[in-house]
């Protein structure tokens, strides 16, 4: 694994290797789940793009992909619930399969919104996909069809996650030094 910043973590929860593996299991259950058909690869920025982009790679039907982006008021602990889509999908999904990739399933405040969104434009199917889940941290009920792993209550980074744009290009996931954002305002509920 590259050094790049492995000092700021607390411990590391899935490794490169892990994570490789547990993507390649997505991608054939997900392909064999939709085989004959085709599905849209609806990606939530900026968070899902490491996942999107290797999980895309796994998959054996067609899949088109389109990239939507949210915000919620409030801040990391205090999830307001108000989401907005700040970059919405660039093409229509009615009679299509949709399925959204998520990075981190927290308060599940976000996918659900995108969810409902989803479901009102009249697609073929909405499915779940995501990366990570932290089932003690959900506010409201959600239900993903497909899970890379759990994690605890803490606040992790890598392959995607960040924390104030840094630690995305970590390959693997793991728990953020609690000295490293002591005094910011932005993580997280611990
Ligand atoms: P939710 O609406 O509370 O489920 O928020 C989900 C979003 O919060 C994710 O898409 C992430 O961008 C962010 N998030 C939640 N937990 C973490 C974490 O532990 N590390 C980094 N980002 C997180």
């Amino acid at each position: 694994m590259a050094v790049l910043y492995r000092d700021d973590l607390y411990s590391i929860l899935y490794t490169e290797e892990q994570i490789a593996e547990r993507v390649a299991e997505l991608g054939r259950q997900i392909s064999a789940d939709y085989e004959g058909k085709s599905i849209v690869l609806v990606g939530v920025l900026n968070g899902a793009v490491v996942f999107l982009s290797d999980l895309m790679r796994q998959i054996t039907i067609p899949v088109a992909m389109d990239l939507v982006a949210i915000s919620s008021y409030g801040s990391y602990s205090s999830t307001s619930g108000v989401v907005r889509i700040m970059k919405d999908l660039d093409e229509s999904v009615e009679s299509r399969h949709v399925l959204i990739v998520e990075d981190i399933v927290d308060t599940g405040l976000t996918l659900n919104y995108l969810v409902e969104s989803m479901r009102s434009r009249n697609p073929a199917s909405v499915k779940v996909v995501a990366m990570l889940s932290k089932p003690s941290r959900h506010r409201v009920t959600v239900h993903v069809d497909y899970l890379g792993f759990t994690v605890p209550d803490e606040f992790v980074v890598g392959y995607g996650l960040d924390f104030a744009q840094r630690y995305r290009n970590l390959p693997c996931i793991g728990v953020l030094k609690p000295e490293i954002y002591a005094g910011s305002d932005t993580p997280p509920g611990l």
